[in-house]
């Protein structure tokens, strides 16, 4: 599929059906965070599931166990196609969600979602980590994680184009990474606030399974032709 999942950092469900319309099969999906669903609500990803889009719900649960899984398997009634909660929450919460991402969509005979984890938040150096008790460096303590998510049975991780490379040598062929921080190449536009960015050309070589896009797609004067023009840099690389 085509690996460009568009953040959709809108504020009101018409700036996203506008959105969603003009990039139409541009992108392999959509990512719905937590500005957009906060404002508008869960009907938002109904209506994209229904349009055919694919939607990856970016909510990144973390709580107790029981109540991670029924939030993951309330996204699973929405029908997404992926879903995420933060690996922090250990081992219990891990496995709870995938089960119950499991149990729902068997239950609904439905698809089940990839369920994927948070490790560290690109946000977070070295010593913001230090701060909330972690000593490990950053790429220590992702590999960590998402060795932990991956034993857990957890389909894949959330991590930075700078920690790919070393998540695909830990965890192996066939574990979802999802990068986000894509700039440069084909996504032209100000870095904003991302700091450590990686082109989508490399973001791939260096073994993301998606690309997580938004202000190069979302702020472009043709939102379809910059998807357009990623997804030919990525093609030519192949
Ligand atoms: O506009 P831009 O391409 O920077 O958008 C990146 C998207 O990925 C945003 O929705 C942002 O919240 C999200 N994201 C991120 N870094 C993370 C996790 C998510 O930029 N570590």
């Amino acid at each position: 599929m085509n690996p460009i999942l568009v953040a959709v950092d809108v504020p009101t469900a018409d700036d996203a059906r506008v959105l969603a319309k003009t990039l139409g099969d541009s992108v392999g999906g959509l990512k719905i965070g937590s500005q957009l669903f906060t404002s508008v609500g869960p009907s938002i990803v109904r209506e994209m599931v229904t349009a055919g889009h694919k939607v990856f719900l970016d909510l990144k649960f973390h709580d107790i166990p029981n109540t991670v899984a029924g939030s993951v398997a309330a996204a699973t009634d929405l029908g997404v196609w992926m879903c995420n909660v933060h690996a922090t929450g250990g081992a219990p919460m891990l496995t709870a969600a995938r089960d119950a991402a499991t149990a729902r969509a068997a239950a609904l005979g439905t698809p089940k979602p990839l369920v994927i984890a948070v490790t560290v938040l690109t946000s977070m150096d070295a010593a913001t980590l230090a701060t909330v008790g972690v000593s490990a460096s950053p790429l220590d303590q992702v590999v960590r994680l998402a060795t932990l998510v991956k034993a857990c049975g957890l389909d894949g991780v959330v991590a930075s184009p700078l920690e790919t490379a070393a998540i695909r040598q830990a965890c192996g062929p066939d574990f979802v990474i999802v990068t986000p921080g894509i700039r440069g190449g084909a996504a032209q536009a100000k870095a904003d606030d991302q700091n450590r960015t990686l082109t989508p050309r490399e973001a791939i070589a260096a073994g993301s399974s998606y690309l997580v896009v938004g202000r190069p797609i979302t702020a472009a004067q043709d939102p379809r032709a910059a998807a357009e023009a990623i997804n030919a840099e990525l093609t030519t690389s192949r």
